[in-house]
């Protein structure tokens, strides 16, 4: 079985596909956390985000794993270093670049060809898994998802003001959502679901409800 779940930044996509993924029994792919990988390379070798050529040689050479939580590039453990705001702000110049997201999706298709996923991103239902036995599109408004992301950064001892996360998180959605290649789309055929004011739970009986076929 495939689940897609797209949707802008902090909509609490990643929370909600890993509680599908426990519930059903699934594997849970995060697409974001391997445009995060490869952003953090870029940062990792000089910073420079105008050289697309060697953003792709650094995409090509990248080994991204997964451990449960864990996230892994070139054999070493990337788990917090690929969440910061640094990162998440350079990650949409990364993804917008058409190989590397050519080459992401290539490892994101073959890794639903082994496993039964629930794997969640920008382009899920409309590129990798267009034909996914169910589509969600979770969007929320975007002050709750600034304060969501601000609560979430708190609890990893980074703090934030409200007012530049809820831009950031604009500055984000636009990228994503206005580039050529895999931007972010609601698909004819996804379930869209506005999370504001609900609770994860909420969202993943609404969901659940899809899946199993009750509605
Ligand atoms: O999901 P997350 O917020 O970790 O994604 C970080 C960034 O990675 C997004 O803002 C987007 O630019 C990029 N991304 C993407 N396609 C995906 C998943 C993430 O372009 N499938």
């Amino acid at each position: 079985m495939q689940i897609a779940i797209d949707g802008p930044a902090g909509a609490g996509k990643s929370t909600i596909a890993k509680k599908l993924a426990a519930v059903y029994g699934m594997t849970y792919l995060d697409t974001g956390a391997m445009y995060r990988c490869i952003a953090h390379c870029v940062l990792n070798q000089g910073d420079n985000f105008d050289d697309t050529d060697d953003i792709i040689r650094l995409a090509k050479e990248a080994e991204i794993s997964f451990e449960g939580d864990r996230v892994f590039c070139n054999n070493k453990e990337v788990t917090k270093e690929i969440r910061t705001p640094l990162v998440s702000r350079h990650t949409s110049d990364v993804a917008r670049i058409k190989e590397v997201r050519e080459l992401l999706v290539i490892q994101q298709r073959k890794f639903a060809k082994d496993h039964s996923v629930v794997m969640d991103g920008r382009d899920i239902g409309s590129v990798v898994l267009p034909e996914a036995d169910f589509k969600f599109f979770l969007d929320a408004d975007v002050l709750e998802r600034a304060r969501r992301r601000k609560k979430e950064l708190e609890e990893r001892g980074i703090v934030k003001n409200l007012e530049n996360l809820k831009n950031e998180i604009q500055q984000r959605d636009d990228n994503d959502r206005n580039r050529t290649e895999g931007p972010l789309v609601k698909v004819k055929d996804a379930i869209v679901i506005d999370t504001t004011g609900k609770s994860i739970k909420e969202v993943c009986d609404i969901m659940r409800s899809y899946i199993d076929g009750v509605k």
